[in-house]
């Protein structure tokens, strides 16, 4: 029998516990297992790096609310990242990456990888003629945010994985900003969906975690032994709060969704606000993709303060609901800067994000208070 997302992600990997009955799963604080005898493992675990059960609950589930057969739950999600790339990548070998991304992703290409000898070219991945003019003999990744990080581009995920398979290339797609509930890019034809679950998927500002899926099994072993041989894991106290945020990401993102429209249409409408990047917006150059890959639009907003950089820095300064930080997809609404503060590692590179830009991860406080809170900010 088949199951709506919601109840898959109540019960996937979390069927109660053999032994007590818990509904839950338990928190395995256990680096290592009791074995009978040598080679005889009592319970399939011998090793918290290998596979500790906690985890295993935890990567059960987002393999299945991603559709794919083989997940993975890392430390951050630049740990998944970096353990993704080094598992498909080779030196020589040639990326293809978003010319507007989370600039974390950015830094670990350009700044890491590039010493390993992993050449990489910048892309509108909007334009997918842009992208097959990129293609290289050696381009091994076509590498998809979508919404992106912090501008909320939207690339056609079909499109890509036709043009990545056509060269012999994998299609990995960054899921953070819309998380599994809005968008499956695996049923579109991508490889490995990678996730920083430090944001909708924990969704409450507690723990930091990343994870890869993919649909193929030989790949997900390929992963699964990179997993174990690099060893950044999710441990099991943050696997746990990963797999309790993962409970009602299906009702946490519908009221995002909601709340960001209310914030949307005040923007929109203010002087102070030069422009607003939002997939739901039917003027957004995205919307109709967006409108046929996802389920929903999401909780990120950003826009461009009229008055330039220094009225963006101020009016960051004056919110009182929206907290100055970095990081998203939490209960909490966030407010930040990207040029100065998640996208500084971009800075003077082709990645660089806009001077006037404000970044809002729109959380589930009510509505109301949060457009009065930008209003009084915006002046
Ligand atoms: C879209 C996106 N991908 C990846 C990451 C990296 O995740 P982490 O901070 O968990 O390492 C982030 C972090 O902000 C992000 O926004």
């Amino acid at each position: 029998m088949t199951h709506e997302f919601e109840t898959i992600a109540l019960h996937a990997g979390q069927e109660p516990d053999p032994q007590t009955g818990a509904v839950v799963p338990p928190i395995h604080q256990v680096s290592t297992f009791k074995q009978d005898g040598v080679g005889g493992l009592r319970s399939g675990f011998e090793y918290s790096r290998s596979a500790n059960p906690t985890r295993t609950a935890l990567e059960e589930c987002l393999a299945a609310i991603e559709g794919g057969t083989r997940g993975l739950a890392f430390a951050s999600g630049l740990a998944a990242e970096d353990t993704l790339l080094r598992a498909v990548c080779k030196p020589g070998d040639h990326i293809i990456i978003p010319n507007d991304a989370y600039g974390g992703t950015f830094r670990l290409i350009a700044q890491v990888l590039t010493t390993w000898g992993v050449e990489y070219t910048p892309v509108p991945l909007s334009e997918p003629d842009a992208v097959r003019a990129a293609m290289r003999p050696t381009t091994t990744v076509v590498w998809v945010e979508t919404p992106t990080n912090p501008l909320l581009s939207i690339a056609d995920i079909s499109a890509l994985a036709a043009i990545a398979h056509g060269s012999g290339a994998l299609l990995v797609v960054d899921n953070t900003f819309a998380s599994p509930y809005l968008q499956q890019p695996l049923s579109l034809g991508a490889d490995v969906v990678v996730h920083s679950t430090t944001k909708y998927l924990g969704g409450h500002s507690d723990v930091v975690g990343g994870a890869l899926v993919s649909s193929d099994p030989e790949l997900g072993e390929r992963l699964a032994y990179h997993q174990n041989a690099m060893g950044a894991v999710a441990g099991p106290f943050d696997s746990w709060l990963v797999l309790r945020g993962i409970k009602t990401l299906a009702v946490r993102m519908d009221r995002h969704g909601e709340n960001a429209a209310a914030v949307v249409d005040l923007l929109t409408s203010h002087s102070q606000v030069r422009q607003v990047h939002y997939p739901g917006l039917p003027d957004h150059p995205g919307h109709d993709v967006a409108a046929k890959q996802m389920r929903g639009y999401g909780g990120m907003v950003s826009f461009q303060v009229a008055g330039g950089e220094q009225a963006a820095v101020e009016m960051v300064n004056r919110t009182e609901i929206f907290t100055l930080a970095e990081s998203l997809g939490g209960v909490e609404s966030l407010i930040e800067h990207p040029g100065r503060m998640t996208h500084a590692s971009a800075s003077g590179s082709p990645l660089e994000v806009p001077a006037d830009l404000v970044r809002l991860s729109v959380g589930l406080e009510h509505s109301h208070d949060l457009v009065a809170d930008l209003q009084n900010a915006l002046g």
